[in-house]
Order: structure tokens, then sequence, then C-alpha cells
């Protein structure tokens, strides 16, 4: 984490040396300075130009030589040093999001202000990939310079070398994780989620205050338990045996939103090294990687909901609570920003619970959304839960 650490103590191990070093160094500048004047007039001497050294930070961020998964020249094509220059962070939030899909990033940005997360100890990147205007014909096309000129508004995106595909979505998922280890190693937490999640922030940070930290790793979300993989050859979903041969994949947490650390973030990045690549993300990260260095799973699925329809419901109610914390917005980002509205003046004027017999699957009478079932990797997830 601290390379300038390693540095500093090699330079305190070589404190018998120093003066010695710094002597000869200076032996050899002087005869150095005496034998070029006696080469060059000194008046036409090419004084070398004093090159302004790059930040630590610009060389840090864009490394030559890295690996993700199978893909040997992985690059960051934009990063950021959101954490760097922060020792305090509660919590990293790392939210997957289609580089075509700046209209979802925006509504997030205005849902949740980067000023209101940092009042709250949160700091946030978006992971992007490389978009193809011909391939993702769901979005507008977005262009290179278009997302340059965005993270120069917001500094905000991490861009992987690798093209978006939902296929890739486990390329994406690990540059996350891989990013946590190697730039925000201090934060307390690493939160997932992906951009099309509405979340009351308030109330998870209630339920992470609450996490009794001991020595074992963190990974909690949604647990998903025996889970099959789809063999139907006309799915989008499908999945062959050879990429997965199990009857059931092993649990796993949904990818909509799990929290975990930034020790237990590189110690699956380092599973992912001998775990072969899968294309379904969570199911890969949270569930194959996760069983192979033995992690367990908490899970709270019970603040999750499915259904847009219940956050719709819960807006309405000015007086309660909403029964569940997290859910997907359907696409809807009006939906996205009037639930951080409402959760916000539920945290100001402390809402009440909602009794049992007025739980929101027995109250809640809203037009069912078509948008939540939209193309995307969100699909798969609630056809995988029921
Ligand atoms: C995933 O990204 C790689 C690297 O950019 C690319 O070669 C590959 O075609 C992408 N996969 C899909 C399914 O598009
Ligand atoms: C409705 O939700 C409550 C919790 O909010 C749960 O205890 C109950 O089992 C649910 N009922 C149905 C029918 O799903």
């Amino acid at each position: 984490m601290c390379e300038k650490c390693d540095y500093l103590l090699l330079g305190k191990q070589m404190g018998l040396f120093h003066n010695t070093v710094i002597l000869f160094l200076l032996i050899c500048g002087v005869s150095l300075t005496v034998f070029l004047s006696l080469l060059f007039d000194s008046t036409t001497f090419p004084l070398p130009k004093l090159q302004k050294p790059l930040p630590v930070a610009d060389n840090e961020l864009f490394p030559t030589s890295m690996e993700l998964l199978d893909l040997p020249h992985f690059q960051y094509i934009i990063n950021n040093d959101v954490c760097l220059s922060t020792t305090t962070i509660f919590a990293i939030l790392i939210i997957t999001s289609h580089a075509g899909d700046i209209e979802a990033r925006s509504a997030v940005r205005r849902a949740y202000p980067a000023d209101e997360l940092k009042r709250l100890g949160i700091y946030r990147v978006f992971l992007l990939a490389v978009s193809n205007p011909k391939h993702d014909i769901r979005y507008n096309s977005v262009s290179q310079n278009a997302l340059v000129d965005e993270n120069r508004r917001y500094s905000d995106l991490v861009q992987g070398n690798f093209n978006e595909a939902y296929r890739n979505l486990t390329y994406k998922h690990m540059m996350g994780l891989q990013w946590v280890t190697m730039y925000c190693q201090q934060a307390q937490y690493v939160i997932k989620i992906d951009d099309d999640i509405v979340v009351d922030l308030y109330r998870l940070l209630s339920i992470m205050n609450s996490i009794v930290r001991d020595q074992r790793p963190l990974l909690m979300g949604y647990l998903l338990k025996g889970i099959r993989p789809i063999r139907e050859h006309a799915s989008k979903w499908f999945v062959t045996q050879s990429e997965f041969p199990g009857p059931t994949y092993p649990p796993f947490l949904s990818g909509w939103l799990y929290i975990t650390t930034p020790k237990d973030s590189k110690t699956l990045v380092e599973a992912s090294k001998t775990v072969r690549y899968f294309w379904i993300d969570d199911t890969y990260v949270t569930g194959l990687l996760a069983q192979v260095v033995g992690i367990s799973h908490q899970d709270i699925h019970q603040y999750f909901t499915l259904h847009p329809e219940y956050l719709e419901c819960c807006i309405q109610d000015e007086i309660h609570l909403c029964d569940y914390i997290v859910g997907p917005s359907g696409g809807d980002h009006v939906l996205l920003l009037n639930f951080q509205r409402h959760a916000v003046s539920c945290q100001e004027r402390k809402c009440l619970q909602r009794s049992s017999h007025r739980a929101l699957n027995r109250t809640c009478v809203a037009k069912r959304k078509i948008s939540s079932l939209r193309q995307g990797h969100g699909e798969v997830k609630p056809v995988r839960i029921f």
C-alpha cells in the first residue's frame, strides 16, 4: 500500500552509509563538472532543461503491465485517485455502469451528490469498459471524448480497456475489486452496486455500523442458494456445460448490492488468478471465488425488494419508513431521485416503522412495471431469485 514507506525504511537502514554516499556523490559531481567544463565552452554548455516530475499519482494511476483475469494487456484508460489523498474513508462505492449510460450516472450523481457522500465518509467511482456504438445499440453512442469530458467534470470514472459486453461483466466487476486493492485500501468497507439500484444509504450505513468486525472475512448481501444454471439454448443467459458443469451454483450474493472490505477484495482478486473466467459476474466473484477461499456470506435479503413498484409505494407515504432499503430502479431515474429524497426526509423526521398488517406486500397496489425486466444484466437476477 505504501511504497514510499519502503523507501523510508530503506533509507533508515542505510543510515550508516548515508554520509559516505553523499560525500561520494559530491566528489563525483564536482569532478564531472570540472571534466565537462574542460570539454565544453561554459557559455555554450547546454543546460539540461528541468523536467517537472509527474505527480506520483499520475504514474501510479496508469501502470502499463497489469493483468486482469485472463486479459494480459489490461490497462486503465481513465482513472482517478478518489481515495489517495484521503486517510479516513468509511466506504468506497464501486458502481458498475455501461459506458454509454451517461443518463444513469447523471441520475446517480443527482440522487447522491458527492458532497453528501463525503459527509458520510463515502467515496464513489463508476466502473466502465469501452463502448462500441455498433454493438451497444441500446445506448446513444458515446464517444470517448464525451467520457473524458464527463470525467473532467466529476473525476469519478474508472475505465478499463476491454469492450462493453454483458459477457465481459466479470472483467468489470473484478476491475473494481482490483482497483480497490490498488487505490483504496484505507477504506473500511467496499460497497459494490449497479447503477440501476436504488438504496437508502442512511439505513444501509446503520446496518453496516452494526456489523461486528472480527477477523472473519465479510461478504454481505442478498444470498442466493441452490440457483441452477439456465440450460435452455434460447435464453440470453444460456450457460453451457463447459462454462459451468455443475447442476447448481455455489451460494452467492446478488450483484445488485453487496458489502465487503478492501482486504477481502484483495483475497478475491488473488483467487481470480486460479479460477477460470465465468461470465455471470456475481456468481463468479461472490460464489466461485468466495468458495475457493472459504469466505462465507452474511444474508440481508430482508432489506431487498425485487419490485420497483414497492419503492414507488414507499415514496407516496411520508410517514412510514420503507420496508426495503435496496431495490431495482427499473431504469426509472425519477424513482432513484424520489426514493433518495424520501430517505433524506425520513432521516430528518424519524419516520415510523410500518406495522406488519400494513406491509407493502399486502397494501401496495401499483401498476406493474415492465421496465424492471428490461434488457441488461439486471434481468437475470429476478429470474434467478424466483
Ligand atoms: C470482451 O472484451 C474483450 C477485450 O476487449 C473483447 O475482445 C471481447 O470481444 C469482449 N467480449 C464480448 C462478448 O464482446
Ligand atoms: C411481506 O413482508 C413481510 C416483511 O415486510 C414478511 O414478513 C411477510 O412474510 C411478507 N408476506 C408475503 C405474503 O410475502
